[in-house]
């Protein structure tokens, strides 16, 4: 059983590599977005940093010093509110959440250097002296300020009140307070002249031209500090203001190397990889990389990064997969069918860097057994199992080349050449592809020549020389083409490097040797390591078997609820846990929104999406004797329970969490007669619920209105728009519903025991 809880976390950072006089082109700092932590990863985070992985694998096996960064992001009012419906401390929710980040990298072999969390001192110590010097330098002042504030984005938008954000559509929050503001406006110019001077600083192309209109349309004053919550970091001199959780969490990639820090070592290695080479970012959050991170970092006198990166989106049923949207994979299902390698190669071959792509298990499988089981496997294999067979495991001389060996040896040079400009260019899938255009060639060069096969009128010897020069050229191709890959597929290539006697990868990577690639490495008479199988075919019950364990997952946690068990949140699978902690509680595992998200709820791309909290509602809530109202239209009524229920213990009533809600918006959903789309407010919280009253309440009449909501039901969608809990209601005779409610005042979010 997967087990997750609430514990104490500490962060391990390798000590920094001794700051030398290289120049900074051999050094290479690289940077993923550090992750919220209000829910589980899920594929779309893995995706940036399985890129990022490769990419710092390369670097290194090109001899070049790298420091590759990731971590969570733990301040702000969004973990603040998923922790208070966890019932957890917000230290203690981030840090069980930024355990599961941490173990699911490490669990998929992610390479990363430092993993910094932004509750730790040493950020909290930098964030502080960077509010100090940009406050010294005259580039913050005290103001007052009413503004729409989008929780979900921690963003402040430019909306009228109560309308939705626009970049995800969730309804902004009023916020009036006295702030600080970074005087941002005196960065226009400056920032359009750097993009000018710097046309390297961001790509792609699309996410250029979107900054650079967002600056030309002129930039207002940021408020960077908060006085009505007070999970962050304080302003140093004025405690009751924390600071802005993106200048918090933007600060990250510099914290982590020392800025902020007295200690000696810590400033040399800020010296020696700042500015950082790459952030490697979502396309959403280029705004925040691009425009405010730059004018910060020049407003405090340091050097602004050399470029970000901005990736798509991966989609899943069409729609950006996201918690709220109830539409996400995790990385773990795939790890446990495939394996990471098989994660890592589809990501990058099937999606070109920069563009959104979709993910289906069923593209997925077709790919791995095209690509690597049917291709480079079966390659590997023909030709290590041959020379097993023909020559003891022992690599052949190849003797004298005719001109197919001539033209292997040309494409294969051909590709060591085009295959590092592709990669730098992040242009991973056509790297890809022309990589396994070699696979091909080889393979074809291999049956062309069919060393297995001796015509009768060929003799001995030369059948002989035949199978040695074929062998020992085809497997210098593999082992040129392992070396390439090694970044993206590294345990495969840890397995031929060793089959194909040449120990281990990892020693090569650290001598550099994709920096001396060339043809004729593999050196006669190397001793050969055994044949292993690389990817065995997937089977055809390899969609559904991941399938059933996202499924699987989703049940583990409604089951759980009703049956008052501990529940897994991690993967339906017998092997490891990601994080070998305690046993967790229901509710803690609900408060991971994540977890009850999959593929089973079908997402409808075509419609608005609104919420960011919503929850389906599970069948057998639908049919207790409080009736569910908000079952969708269409759906089978929910049967009259004849039966006496069962006994449930007080364990299992806690599970369910009951709270005073007040509705603030209600109105009918166009084409749907039984259903209300209604704002409520929680009082920590605001959310959309939809629900099945419209025949028995008049919209208007329900504003103000004081409900019970169960806050912790799973999402669900409803003619394309999440519901987020379900009304209690008294189910009448004729199945009209009667909305629970109090004769006392009672305050928002209330808990009802
Ligand atoms: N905490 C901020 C980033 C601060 S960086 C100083 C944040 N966190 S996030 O958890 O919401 O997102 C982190 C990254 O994951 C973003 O780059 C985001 O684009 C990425 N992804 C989240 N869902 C994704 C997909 N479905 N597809 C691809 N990337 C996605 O934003």
């Amino acid at each position: 059983m997967k087990i997750l809880a609430c514990g104490t976390g500490e962060s391990k950072s390798k000590d920094p590599p001794m700051a030398d006089s290289t120049s900074s082109l051999s050094r290479y700092y690289l940077t993923t977005p550090i992750y919220y932590v209000n829910a589980r990863p899920h594929l779309g985070h893995a995706y940036s940093t399985i890129v990022c992985d490769a990419i710092a694998r390369r670097k290194r096996a090109l001899g070049v010093e790298t420091w590759f960064l990731t971590g969570t992001d733990e301040h702000g009012q969004k973990i603040e509110r998923s922790a208070k419906q966890a019932g957890c401390t917000p230290q203690e929710f981030a840090t069980r959440i930024a355990g599961e980040f941490r173990g699911l990298w490490d669990r998929l072999g992610l390479t990363y250097d430092d993993f910094i969390r932004t509750t730790e001192e040493r950020h909290k110590r930098g964030v502080q002296k960077l509010f100090a010097t940009l406050r010294d330098r005259g580039f913050i002042y005290k103001g007052s300020y009413t503004g729409q504030y989008c929780v979900s984005d921690e963003a402040w938008v430019d909306v009228a009140p109560g309308a939705p954000c626009p970049d995800c559509g969730r309804i902004t929050e009023t916020v009036s307070e006295e702030n600080y503001f970074f005087k941002l406006s005196a960065f226009e110019r400056k920032l359009l002249e750097f993009y000018e001077a710097h046309p390297e600083f961001m790509g792609p192309e699309s996410t250029r031209r979107e900054v650079i209109s967002f600056v030309r349309s002129g930039l207002k004053d940021l408020s960077i500090s908060r006085t009505s919550i007070s999970w962050g970091i304080p302003v140093p001199g004025d405690e009751k203001h924390v600071i802005y959780v993106w200048l918090d969490a933007l600060a990250n990639y510099i914290t982590a190397l020392g800025y902020g820090s007295d200690d000696a070592a810590d400033q040399a290695k800020f010296q020696k990889f700042w500015p950082a080479d790459m952030h490697l970012i979502g396309k959403e959050i280029s705004r925040f990389h691009c425009v405010y991170w730059p004018a910060f970092l020049m407003a405090a006198g340091i050097e602004p990064p050399r470029s970000v990166r901005a990736n798509g989106w991966l989609l899943f049923d069409q729609g950006k997969m996201s918690k709220s949207r109830g539409n996400i994979v995790r990385a773990e299902t795939v790890h446990e069918v495939l394996g990471a390698d098989a994660l890592r190669y589809f990501l990058l071959r099937e999606i070109p860097f920069g563009q959104d792509g979709n993910f289906s298990f069923d593209a997925l499988v077709q790919r791995y057994n095209g690509d690597l089981a049917n291709g480079y496997g079966n390659l590997v294999s023909r030709v290590v199992n041959m020379v097993h067979k023909y020559f003891g495991g022992v690599a052949p001389e190849a003797g004298t080349q005719t001109q197919a060996e001539a033209a292997l040896r040309a494409s294969t040079e051909n590709a060591i050449a085009a295959f590092g400009p592709q990669f730098e260019e992040l242009n991973f899938s056509e790297s890809l592809k022309s990589l396994w255009l070699l696979v091909a060639e080889t393979d074809g060069y291999l049956t062309a020549n069919a060393p297995w096969k001796k015509p009768a009128e060929r003799d001995e010897n030369e059948h002989q020389r035949l199978q040695a020069r074929v062998l020992a050229t085809a497997a210098e191709a593999i082992r040129v083409i392992t070396a390439l890959v090694y970044p993206i597929l590294p345990d495969a290539a840890a397995k031929v490097w060793r089959q194909l006697g040449q120990g281990e990868i990892a020693d090569a990577s650290k001598q550099r040797f994709l920096k001396d690639l060339t043809w004729g490495g593999l050196r006669a008479g190397t001793k050969f390591g055994e044949p292993a199988p690389l990817f065995p075919r997937a089977e055809k019950d390899a969609v559904e078997r991941m399938q059933s364990l996202e499924e699987q997952n989703n049940r583990t946690v409604i089951e759980a609820a009703s049956e008052g068990e501990t529940v897994s949140p991690g993967p339906a699978t017998a092997s490891p846990s990601v994080v070998p902690t305690t046993t967790t509680r229901i509710e803690d595992v609900r408060a991971n929104e994540g977890l009850t998200q999959t593929s089973v709820v079908p997402h409808d791309a075509s419609k608005p999406q609104e919420t960011a909290h919503v929850h389906a509602v599970p069948a057998e809530m639908a049919s207790s004797r409080l009736s569910a109202p908000a079952a969708p239209e269409g759906a089978p009524a929910a049967s009259s329970v004849t039966s006496e229920p069962a006994h449930i213990s007080i364990d299992d009533f806690v599970k369910v969490d009951l709270r005073v809600a007040q509705i603030l918006v209600a109105e009918r959903v166009p084409k749907a007669d039984k259903l209300l789309r209604l704002e409520v407010d929680l009082g920590y919280e605001k959310r959309q619920i939809l629900a099945g009253i419209a025949q028995h309440y008049e919209p208007e009449k329900l504003i103000g209105r004081k409900i019970v909501i169960v806050a912790n039901l799973a999402p669900r969608k409803m003619r394309g728009l999440e519901s987020n809990g379900m009304l209690l209601a008294a189910s009448l005779e004729d199945g009209a519903p009667v909305l629970a409610g109090f004769l006392e005042e009672v305050p928002l979010g209330a808990r009802l025991k």
